[in-house]
Parts: structure tokens; C-alpha cells; sequence
């Protein structure tokens, strides 16, 4: 409701704004007004992706815990990060890394009591973080005891919270999400006698989620989250958590129930008025409006898969054209709503809406090898050992940092860890943290950890991937992640402000402006190894000099608001436009 009326607000000053402009014919400017930046805190946050499992381990378990990450608190404040989304931490067999829940009010036991998750939210509300969580609700872990109840008796009230057929519906095999994997979405059950329906591994029986007991549920088990003290989810699989699943239905034409999102959204809010939903769904721009909903009522924010996949290829391959377009199609998103912006995240690298010639350009130089390649669409690995180079990992960090959205690190990343191969499917890139070169590096004093702590090659927690050895050299990945963070919050006009494209005149230059509340920004960035010289309009006719925030000099500008700069390989520049 609150966001309903701050759209509103915001709607009618745009919509005064168009008309003003429409009389002096200028560029439409669609500030926002400075009177929501407390409930849009998300338009301007900077979120840290992380796994308790696999963070900090305080009893020497060999299991990071919550007592490890509350210890680590203050690490995270350094970094510059103010939200951390934690990856699910629920009962579990523990077969999709936690995302098979058996129970969604408890705590893993593995990873601490109720009471250190209490203190946890405790010791992150005084340090002002707030807490994000995994809502992973279109299934459970068939070990969870309402489909333990449902597949034992026809009559059970569980059954319908499920999807059954007494047949094997005709596209049994269509619709996986993990193939090659994956063999069916509908699999017999021999104790219920039918075929139940799951989007993902056949652990993973998808909850009927147009049972309005089960929405009933799901506002439930927000609401214990909530109280508990937690600022916003992370949805997981938001498209399959809304299709309309049944014996008939085609997998891969749903149709989808978008009023769960809503009343999810207007629930959260009467119980917390700044909580968020963050939605995992990678879809087509064309569909994104459902998602965060006409006037910002559903998701207000997601992950923009979209960009992401062209953003690699923009990697690869150092043009641009493709990227910007991708910005642009992703660019008109209700006034309360904000992207997430990413690199990488605990999954693979998605690849699926590249066409098969881009997505092999990404393959050839990122992932090269069959085994770095998932699921006929992706690669798993860790950004670093995948691009390789520094320079272009500086780049690509601050592309993310000053790209329209919220920029989201996974856990790790900010030291450039590596991956493990050896590991099945998207476990590669899920290792412990690695602290220090002490043994483990430093995140277990344990024999043996939950998964093995990199340790060999060049990503070895020996060979400086690490935070003590990070911490101590200004020039490392970590201190120019630290940085950019400090850059970013400098430059709030990215988060509220306008945007647009500015011609550089360079097929790997690419150029974006931000305005808002009369400050203005303009940061440029090198996606080619090879040094460009470009000529980039900024459309500012102040006269005066623009100065980069990066190293406090000035550079002037030209008749008509243009600048030349000679770029190096794979450079950026942040300008501050002077009034
Ligand atoms: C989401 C998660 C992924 C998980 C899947 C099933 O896509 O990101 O890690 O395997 O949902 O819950």
C-alpha cells in the first residue's frame, strides 16, 4: 500500500514534470523526490551474496556457522556493505545446498541454535546491516514432512499442497531446469501412487502454490521471518513459484498467477513498511513489467539476468553494442523499482538468451572447457580465474558499481577467489571463504571442512587469496572493491537518478550519464584491451571542467559539452559534471 501511494506520488510529479517539459521541449527529467530515500533504500544499496555454511566456522566443526559470520561482522562493515542476503539456512538433507528445505521456521542445527540467529540480527541491527534471506518456496526437500504426509495418504490435507497426476502427463521430459541433469519434471512416486510435478531435481517436489492454504502458509512463514527481524527475501524461482502447474499444463508455455506476488508485497508491508522482495526470474524484458508490476506492486527489485548474460559477452568479446541495447531494454521499470546487478552469483553463469554463436564467443574465452560448462547454458566458475586478467577484472567491477541498479557481490569475490572443478555441478564455486594463510585458510580449525578449502594453484588462500594478505596491499582486488563501494555511495544520482547512453564514438567505449537533483555524473568505460581515443558528448554546456573522482584531476570540456580521452586497455574513468 505504502508503495502504491509513494508511486503514485512519484507518477504525478513525473507526469507534471512531462508537462512542463512538453511546453519547453527539454529532455524529460524523472527525478525522484528526496522525501522516500528512507523506504527506497534499496535504490542506492550495495548487497553481499553469502552462505553461513561456508563463511566462518566458530566451534571447529568444519562448518561455517552464525556465531562465524556475526564474528565477521565488522569485516563486512570495512567492505562498505550494509545488507547481506544469506543463502537458505533451514533444516535440510543438504541435496540442492540448502535450497531443499525441511522445515521453513527452524534453523540448520549445523549452523547454530535459534538463538545465535537471534544474536546475529541483534549484533546487525547496531552495526545498521540489514538482513536479507532466501524465501524458497515453490518447493520442499521431499524429506519435509508435509510431503511425507502427502505421499503416504490420498486424504491427507498435504496432498493437494503438491502437484499430482494419476498419468504421466504428455510432456513429462519438457521444462527441466537443470538438463542434463535433470531426466524428468514429473517423476512416479510409488507411495502415492501418481506422478508429482518438479521443476527442479527430483528431490524438489514443487508446491501447489495456487492453493490458497498454501499462500496462506507462505504469508506465514514471511511473517515469522519478519519478526524475527529480517529486512526483505530473496524469491527464489519466481517464474516457477507463479505458473499455474498442472496435469496438463505445457512446461514450457505456463501461464502465471502474478496476484501471489502482489499480496506478498502488500503483506510484507503492513508487517514492515521498508521490506523488500528481491525476485529471482530471468526473463525476457518484454515480460519484466509483470514481474515488478505496472505501478511497482510486485518485485521491487530484480536481478537483471538479462544484462548479466550480455555484459559477459561484452567481456569477451570488447564490443558494446549488444550490452547498451540490453541496458536499454531493461531500462523502463516503475519509479520505485531498482535492478540488481550482478557478475556472478552462487549459480552459473546463465547464457541461455545469447544466441548460440555469442554464447560461444563467451564459452571460447571464459569457459573453454566441457567441464567448466553447465547445463547446456552456463559456466561455473568464479570470475577471477575466468577472466584472469586484473585489469579486466577492475573493469568489470566497476562497470558493476556504476551501472543503473544495486550491485550484489558473492561472498568471495571482493578477493577474487577461485574455483574447484573437481566439484559436481554448481558446488565448484561454493568453497569456503578463505580468511588467511593460516591452515583452512582460516575459516576452520577442523580436520576436514564441509567442502574442501582451495588449497592448490594459483587461487590457493596461500598464494594471497586471502583478506589478511588483501587488507594489507593497497594495489589488491579487495582494497579496489573496498573503494569502488566508496565511490559508489558518493554517487547517489546512480541509484535515483536519470540515465542514458552518450556517444563516445568507440564501439568498445561505452558512456552513461546520470542525473539527478542537479548533480550529474558521467563514467566511462574501456571494454577492449587496446587503447581507444574517443570524443564523448556529455551534453553538459556549463563550460566548466569535469573532475574525475578516481584521482581528483580535472578535465576540461569542449564547445558543446564534448571531451577527448585517450582510454588504455580496459580503463574507466567516473566524472563528476560540475554546475
Ligand atoms: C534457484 C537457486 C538455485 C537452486 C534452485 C532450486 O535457482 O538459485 O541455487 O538450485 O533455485 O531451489
Amino acid at each position: 500500500m505504502k508503495y502504491l501511494f509513494i508511486t503514485l506520488c512519484i507518477s504525478l510529479f513525473i507526469s507534471c514534470q512531462k508537462k512542463d517539459e512538453s511546453e519547453s521541449k527539454k529532455t524529460p527529467p524523472t527525478p525522484i523526490p528526496t522525501d522516500f530515500i528512507e523506504e527506497l533504500w534499496y535504490k542506492n544499496a550495495f548487497l553481499y551474496s553469502v552462505d553461513v555454511e561456508v563463511f566462518k566456522d566458530s566451534d571447529g566443526d568444519g562448518v561455517g556457522d552464525f556465531k562465524g559470520i556475526t564474528q565477521q561482522l565488522d569485516y563486512l562493515i570495512q567492505l562498505g556493505v550494509r545488507t547481506i542476503w544469506l543463502a537458505p539456512f533451514q533444516p535440510t538433507p543438504n541435496k540442492d545446498d540448502g535450497y531443499d528445505i525441511a522445515d521453513f521456521y527452524g534453523i540448520d542445527s549445523r549452523l547454530g541454535t535459534d538463538q545465535d540467529f537471534d544474536e546475529f540480527i541483534r549484533q546487525t541491527n547496531k552495526k545498521g546491516i540489514r538482513v536479507m534471506m532466501d524465501l524458497v518456496t515453490n518447493h520442499t526437500s521431499d524429506q519435509h514432512p508435509w510431503f511425507k504426509a502427502a505421499r503416504q495418504r490420498k486424504d491427507s490435507p498435504y496432498r493437494s499442497w503438491y502437484v499430482w497426476s494419476k498419468e504421466q502427463p504428455k510432456k513429462w521430459d519438457k521444462g527441466m531446469i537443470f538438463p542434463g541433469v535433470q531426466k524428468e519434471v514429473w517423476s512416479y512416486d510409488k507411495q502415492a501412487g501418481e506422478y508429482f510435478y518438479h521443476r527442479f531435481y527430483d528431490f524438489q517436489p514443487d508446491l501447489n502454490m495456487q492453493n490458497p492454504a498454501l499462500q496462506r502458509e507462505m504469508r506465514k512463514i514471511v511473517r515469522h521471518w519478519l519478526d524475527k527481524g529480517v529486512a526483505g527475501f530473496r524469491v527464489d524461482a519466481v517464474p516457477f513459484l507463479i505458473e499455474i502447474a498442472n496435469a496438463d499444463f505445457d512446461p514450457e508455455k505456463p501461464q502465471y498467477q502474478f496476484d501471489i506476488i502482489t499480496q506478498l508485497h502488500q503483506y510484507i508491508q503492513w508487517h514492515k513498511k521498508d521490506a523488500i522482495l528481491l525476485g529471482e526470474a530471468n526473463v525476457d524484458p518484454k515480460d519484466q513489467q509483470d514481474y515488478f508490476g505496472k505501478d511497482g506492486q510486485n518485485m521491487q527489485t530484480m536481478f537483471n539476468f538479462f544484462a548479466n548474460q550480455y555484459l559477459f559477452y561484452s567481456l569477451a568479446t570488447g564490443e558494446t553494442k549488444l550490452l547498451k541495447k540490453a541496458l536499454e531494454d531493461t531500462k523502463a521499470i516503475p519509479p520505485t523499482a531498482q535492478w540488481a546487478t550482478f557478475l556472478r552469483n552462487h549459480d552459473e553463469i546463465d547464457l541461455g538468451r545469447l544466441s548460440d554463436s555469442e554464447r560461444d564467443k563467451v564459452y571460447a574465452r571464459f569457459g573453454p572447457d566441457s567441464t567448466m560448462q553447465l547445463y547446456d547454458r552456463g559456466i561455473r566458475r568464479r570470475l577471477a580465474p575466468m577472466l584472469g586478467d586484473r585489469k579486466l577484472i577492475d573493469l568489470a567491477y566497476s562497470f558493476l558499481f556504476s551501472m543503473p541498479g544495486m550491485p550484489v557481490i558473492r561472498y568471495g569475490e571482493e578477493i577474487g577467489m577461485g574455483d574447484d572443478l573437481k566439484l559436481k555441478e554448481r558446488l565448484s564455486i561454493r568453497t569456503p571463504m578463505q580468511w588467511s594463510n593460516a591452515p583452512n585458510a582460516g575459516f576452520s580449525t577442523a580436520a576436514k571442512t564441509v567442502q574442501p578449502v582451495i588449497s592448490q594453484g594459483p587461487y590457493s588462500y596461500t598464494k594471497g587469496v586471502n583478506v589478511a594478505d588483501q587488507r594489507a596491499d593497497s594495489a589488491s582486488l579487495l582494497n579496489q572493491i573496498t573503494r569502488l563501494a566508496q565511490l559508489r555511495k558518493q554517487c547517489p544520482e546512480i541509484g535515483w537518478g536519470n540515465w542514458e547512453m552518450l556517444d563516445t564514438g568507440s564501439e568498445q567505449v561505452l558512456a552513461i550519464r546520470y542525473d539527478w537533483q542537479g548533480r550529474s555524473l558521467v563514467v566511462v568505460h574501456n571494454f577492449s584491451s587496446e587503447p581507444q581515443q574517443c570524443q564523448i558528448a556529455t551534453k553538459t554546456q556549463t563550460g566548466r571542467p569535469l573532475t574525475d573522482l578516481m584521482n581528483n584531476s580535472e578535465t576540461p570540456l569542449g564547445t558543446g559539452g564534448n571531451f577527448a580521452v585517450q582510454l588504455p586497455g580496459y580503463t574507466f574513468r567516473w566524472y563528476r559534471v560540475k554546475k
